[in-house]
């Protein structure tokens, strides 16, 4: 996928941001409220210029984040300090804060605050195994390579991201999608209790069975109800898997549309394979297809569209049988400037050229910036992220979540468009590319659904983890009064929704 093979051929080192402004300084305010969670959280608040201070502000996966500078950040080790540092903030009600679990969240905004309070869980971190109830306790912090290798060495593994490298708090409250998600659901769905410090300050558990609405609400509501310091979920048995990445030139690319077409639907029957299909655009026709293949068994299926895949010729392939641990290592952190945006549109058994029309508007409106040879070092990628019905099974059995994902759901994809670049100074084309892609592709989706036999009225909620700030997610669940009045009832005075970052209701 897109994001792996960043990797490869990104390593630049770049100033400037996008998104938020700076202001002069922060407020006296802000001072204030520091010099209080100093003096309280002892030796657990950095300020500029200290080591802690610079290996936190720069510790995102985008380069463009790395150059917000938060008044101070707050590294507490427990629930006790999180909560303790909440109680404070809500004595200086224009200070504002966020919470960064791994910093993957490409938006600006999100898991920064500019001249505000930074609560990064970085120390809270890894994952517990209670063979008793057959249940992991999932800290925020880290990343999901050390949940997953915690993880196994008791023959189980929880529902998490498919590259190791993902940070495992935003993932989780802001749905996740796995390899595994045929089988089990989104992540979130997974979940079962939250340890949360709420917006008043106060620790509260939230248990699934005795408190399923707001359960519901939690899995993919974002950061709209508290700071996660602790998830209880399922865990599943993992044994030997098989997969990795395949890299195809632009010569396999019917065969590949075809096959995806066809596995789509498939994955229903087989919910054991899963795949990203990444169609990636960069400068010169550097374009290449990335085919990221997920069998949960020792050897891949023979025949299906699983098998149909591993028949196309490709140019570098890297599957093969190992440890689940194995297979979601790899990627490192690039240096590059990111973009997310995301749309999910419908299958539609009778159009196969959906993806191709995708992938050619992609192309087309990327093409004059790419015909310049300074961007060399960008890349526009679609990934391709098929979401069968069997996902929406899962989330209803689980107790359902924000997403609106039900065992009524049709075949959908979901759309993933991500760009890659180094100057700041093309942060607003590249920007506006996939804004303009995601309007012409909702412009495409009523004709597609004319094609087909389906229900015209598809719901295509869109998925938060891969979204760009702009993009009104928990507008378009279908629960969105709903939620928006519970996340009130938690948050009467707005602490969270007016003063923190991510996706609002
Ligand atoms: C390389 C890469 C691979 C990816 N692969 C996948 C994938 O397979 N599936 C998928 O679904 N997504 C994937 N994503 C997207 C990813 O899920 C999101 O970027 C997600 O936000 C990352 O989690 P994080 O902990 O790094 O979030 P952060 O950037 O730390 O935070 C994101 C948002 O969540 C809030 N937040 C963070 N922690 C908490 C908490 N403990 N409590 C409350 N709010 C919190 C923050 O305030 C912020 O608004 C991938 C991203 C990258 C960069
Ligand atoms: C992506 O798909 C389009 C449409 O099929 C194709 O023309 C193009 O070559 C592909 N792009 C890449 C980057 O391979
Ligand atoms: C998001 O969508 C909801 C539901 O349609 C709507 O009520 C709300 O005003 C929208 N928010 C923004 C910021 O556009």
């Amino acid at each position: 996928m897109g994001r792996k093979f960043l990797s490869f051929v990104s390593n630049l080192a770049v100033l400037g941001y996008f998104g938020q402004h700076a202001s002069a300084a922060p407020s006296s305010s802000t001072n204030q409220a520091c010099a209080e969670l100093s003096s309280t959280l002892v030796g657990r608040t950095s300020f500029p210029l200290s080591l802690s201070y610079h290996s936190e502000t720069t510790a995102y996966w985008s380069t463009v984040l790395r150059e917000l500078k938060p008044a101070c950040v707050v590294l507490p080790e427990t629930a006790e300090e999180v909560s303790k540092a909440v109680t404070i903030l809500n004595k200086y009600p224009d200070v504002k804060f966020t919470a960064k679990s791994g910093g993957h969240d490409p938006n600006a905004g999100h898991a920064t605050v500019q001249d505000g309070v930074l609560i990064s869980l970085e120390k809270m971190s890894g994952a517990t195994y209670d063979s008793a109830t057959n249940l992991a306790s999932v800290k925020p912090g880290g990343e999901w390579n050390d949940v997953i290798s915690s993880l196994n060495e008791h023959g189980v593994t929880a529902v998490g991201g498919r590259l190791g490298i993902v940070g495992v708090g935003g993932f989780l409250v802001q749905g996740g999608i796995s390899f595994l998600s045929a089988q089990h659901g989104l992540a979130a769905d997974n979940i079962v209790g939250w340890e949360i410090v709420s917006a008043d300050g106060t620790i509260i558990n939230v248990d699934a069975n005795s408190q399923p609405e707001l359960a519901t609400a939690l899995r993919g509501s974002g950061s709209q109800f508290g700071i996660v310091t602790k998830f209880t979920v399922k865990a599943h048995p993992i044994g030997k898997v098989w997969g990795g990445i395949r890299i195809y030139d632009a010569s396999q690319t019917d065969k590949i549309f075809k096959t995806l077409h066809d596995f789509v639907p498939n994955s229903n029957k087989d919910t054991k394979a899963a795949i990203i299909v990444t169609n990636l655009s960069a400068v010169a026709s550097l374009n290449a297809f990335l085919i990221f293949y997920f069998y949960d068994g020792e050897s891949p299926p023979t025949e299906g569209p699983f098998a149909d895949f591993l028949t196309i010729p490709s140019l570098i392939s890297i599957t093969k049988t190992q440890s689940y641990p194995e297979l979601a290592m790899g990627a490192s952190l690039i240096n590059s400037r990111i973009s997310f945006r995301t749309l999910t549109i419908p299958y539609v058994s009778e159009y196969p050229a959906m993806y191709s029309e995708i992938s050619k508007k992609m192309t087309e409106l990327s093409a004059d910036y790419f015909n310049n040879p300074l961007h060399l070092l960008s890349q526009c990628s679609v990934d391709f992220q098929p979401l069968p019905s069997a996902v929406g099974q899962n989330s209803e059995k689980n107790g359902g979540n924000a997403m609106g994902l039900t065992a009524s759901d049709p075949d959908r994809v979901l759309l993933e468009f991500q760009c890659a670049w180094g100057s700041k100074d093309d942060d607003a084309t590249l920007v506006s590319i996939t804004k303009d892609l995601t309007a012409w592709i909702e412009g495409r989706i009523p004709i597609w659904l004319e094609a087909g036999s389906q229900a015209k009225d598809a719901y295509l909620p869109l998925f938060m983890n891969d979204a760009m700030a702009d993009q009104n997610v928990t507008g378009s669940y279908r629960d969105y009064a709903k939620f928006k009045a519970l996340q009130q009832q938690y948050d009467p005075i707005g602490t969270l929704r007016e003063r923190t970052g991510g996706f609002k209701y």
